[in-house]
């Protein structure tokens, strides 16, 4: 019996290599732990969440789905109390400041030991700049559609000389190097959300705000990233 994924945690699931050992924070249900170990990608996880409700419940579903032995729980608002042999910290479904607080309270992670594998539900850019800020480099990024909404899923480590611009903090330059169709899609909504807020404050524009937005627009008119304006099918 196995679990069937959302497109979201898929992605996320997709990056992990195999053999590696996980601490997947904010695990809730514990789908992608389980999944992990499941498929044998994962050889050990660490899952954690800071309500006791949730991981009761991923308890349950581990022992459903047979995989008790080599997962580890946790009662933990992100990685307190966490044994830090782990390979690959996944951080999937919570919003920009929860996941910059959770990096933030274990600075240790500043290692090349490390990989981050980020599914972030809101403010992303300020998750980029965060990374950005603090050394971090996003290795791979790519578009999910998950129902009615798009998200991005970053791989990120440890890897200082790589700061983003503040217009790569909103499209950043590893969306396109591995493009999906829904990247247009993507680049669309960026903009869009930009526009937004630079209609919203006519009267204070936010100057930084409208360079971004005229940066980001002249990226389709080069020939290569000219996709970047088709409407997918
Ligand atoms: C929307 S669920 C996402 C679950 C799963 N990772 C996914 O992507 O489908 C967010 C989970 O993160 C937990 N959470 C929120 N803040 C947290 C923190 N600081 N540390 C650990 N877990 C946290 C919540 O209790 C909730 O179970």
């Amino acid at each position: 019996m196995g679990i069937t994924l959302s497109p979201r945690l898929q992605v996320c699931c997709g990056l992990v290599a195999p053999g590696e050992r996980v601490a997947d924070v904010g695990c809730d249900h514990g789908y992608l732990s389980i999944h992990l170990l499941q498929t044998g990608t994962a050889s050990y996880v660490y899952a954690g969440d800071v309500n006791e409700g949730p991981l009761q419940s991923a308890v349950r579903n581990a022992a459903k789905y047979g995989v008790s032995n080599k997962i580890q729980f946790f009662l933990s608002d992100g990685l307190k109390g966490f044994p830090r042999d782990f390979d690959t910290l996944v951080c999937a479904g919570m919003g920009a400041d929860t996941i910059m607080s959770i990096l933030q309270n274990a600075p240790w992670l500043k290692s090349s030991q490390y990989r981050l594998i980020l599914q972030c539900q809101s403010r992303t850019p300020y998750l980029r700049k965060y990374l950005s800020d603090n050394d971090f480099r996003i290795y791979e990024e790519a578009v999910v559609r998950d129902g009615r909404f798009l998200y991005t899923v970053m791989e990120a480590g440890y890897r200082p000389g790589f700061a983003l611009t503040p217009a790569e903090c909103h499209f950043p330059p590893a969306l396109l190097e591995n493009p999906s169709t829904e990247l247009p899609a993507y680049y669309r909504q960026v903009l869009s959300r930009l526009q937004r807020a630079v209609d919203g404050q006519a009267e204070h524009a936010d100057a930084e705000k409208v360079r971004i937005l005229q940066e980001l627009k002249l990226l389709a008119q080069q020939p290569e990233l000219s996709f970047l304006k088709e409407e997918q099918g």
